[in-house]
């Protein structure tokens, strides 16, 4: 069976290098030309631990010819970018004009698998709206993590295949024969509701566990020991109880918005949701009035940055928290020294580099001079540091604020650090 997939992004090279690992016969698409050039000379177009491996393993066909493959294919994973609107709702525009394309073109029998994620009920309208019978429409989505998004391809801990058509879904769930996971059989909007639904609930359990740290630091408890207790008990479960300054990312925010959106659209207001997300967007704050604390006002302060991807191991710095703290300082007046050991050529794109923000290739020259220091993504190199050196090139208050309690609070004062965490 030819597989087309359509997107060259995260999900969809992941897909696309994931099949051909398999063994398939995979054709990726992208409209953009330079992207399809990388890839055609075995370069990424983003950082993705053992991608490009896989991708050389797979032998994929590259190309921008989406017409000629929509003629030649039958099985089209739709891996493009739903992104957010200012309201929340969910831009659906690209995802409309492929498989609009692929309803016109593509031949009898053939299947629009959507990878991308949609808002819950969009598989139905857009089977409506195509109105041709002889084209398949499931929905696989997909819950691979940035970073580590090939083992989770590999050895996820479930396949959701929503489809009306069981020989549909039998095909589909076939094509994930070498990957030992329950493969869970639905309706197509259930799908939706269970990729929506996942992320909802992992960014609850952040949120509560930031909450949770808040107070911890109020009543002097810590929050270490705390999640390490709580997250003992098996019905709640040890991951995503990790404190810190908040989740971010092309994924948490974007789906925890739509679907705020959507089911205040349906009159049916998902209250927890809602404050998870409340809770995110005030959690940064609290670096700031940590800063504040000891340094009265951030006018003319100088401040080191460390991390800018919104969590290790990737260089995606979409909705990163780190840009928000970036922007607080810069506008409470204080000179900003950044250092991202992969992402900062990113980061430049966002937020150019100016009189008081610098981006340093060096990670302890990007300290110098500075009385404060923010940890705001855990990068493992980061623990191999020497803080002695660090704690040397700065000034006096010497403040530590590690927004991901990433570091030893023990080993960091011994440095001389006034050493604060989340919650700890
Ligand atoms: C997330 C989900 O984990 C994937 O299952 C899903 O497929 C993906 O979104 C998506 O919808 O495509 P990802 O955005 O790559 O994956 O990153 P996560 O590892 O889930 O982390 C998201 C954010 O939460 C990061 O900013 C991270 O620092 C934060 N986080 C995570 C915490 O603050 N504490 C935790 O305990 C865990």
């Amino acid at each position: 069976m030819k597989i087309c997939v359509i997107g060259a992004g995260y999900v969809g090279l992941v897909t696309a290098a994931g099949l051909a690992g398999g063994g398939k016969e995979v054709t990726c698409v992208d409209k953009l030309p330079e992207k399809i050039e990388l890839l055609k000379k075995g370069q990424m177009p983003f950082y993705e631990p053992g991608l490009k491996e896989l991708v050389e393993k797979g032998r994929i066909n590259f190309t921008c010819d989406l017409k000629s493959t929509l003629k030649s294919n039958q099985v089209f994973f739709v891996c493009v970018g739903t992104p957010s609107l200012t309201n929340g709702q969910i831009d659906l525009s690209q995802v409309h004009e492929i498989v609009k394309e692929i309803y016109a073109q593509a031949k009898d029998g053939s299947m629009v698998v959507m990878k991308s994620t949609v808002s819950p009920g969009t598989g139905l309208k857009l089977i409506r709206e195509m109105g041709r019978d002889s084209i398949v429409y499931v929905s696989n989505p997909e819950f691979l993590r940035e970073g580590q998004a090939i083992s989770d391809w590999f050895h996820p801990d479930r396949i959701i295949i929503g489809s009306s058509n069981q020989q549909a879904a039998k095909l589909i769930s076939a094509l994930y024969k070498n990957i030992d996971a329950p493969i869970v059989s639905t309706d197509i909007t259930s799908a939706e509701i269970i990729k929506y639904a996942s992320n909802a609930y992992l960014t609850v359990k952040v949120s509560f566990i930031n909450e949770i740290a808040n107070l911890c630091e109020l009543i002097g408890a810590n929050i270490d020991d705390v999640a390490h207790g709580i997250g003992l008990d098996k019905r709640i479960g040890s991951s995503f109880l990790k404190a810190g300054l908040g989740y971010g990312g092309s994924c948490f925010p974007k789906d925890t918005r739509g679907l705020d959106f959507l089911s205040a659209q349906y009159g049916c207001n998902l209250h927890l949701l809602s404050a998870s997300i409340r809770v995110n967007a005030n959690q940064k704050f609290r670096v700031i009035q940590k800063l504040l604390s000891v340094l009265s006002d951030l006018h003319g302060k100088r401040i080191a940055l460390y991390g800018l991807s919104f969590k290790p191991q990737t260089d995606d710095v979409r909705e990163s928290i780190a840009f928000e703290l970036i922007n607080i300082m810069l506008k409470e007046g204080a000179t900003v020294q950044a250092y991202d050991p992969i992402a900062a050529d990113n980061a430049k794109k966002i937020i150019p580099p100016g009189d008081r923000l610098t981006y340093s290739n060096d990670a302890y020259l990007n300290a110098q001079g500075c009385q404060a220091l923010v940890l705001a993504t855990e990068w493992p190199e980061f623990a191999k540091l020497s803080w002695e050196k660090l704690k040397g090139l700065m000034v006096d208050p010497y403040l530590l604020i590690d927004g991901r309690n990433f570091l030893d609070p023990h080993k960091m004062r011994a440095c001389g650090f006034q050493y604060q965490g989340i919650g700890r």
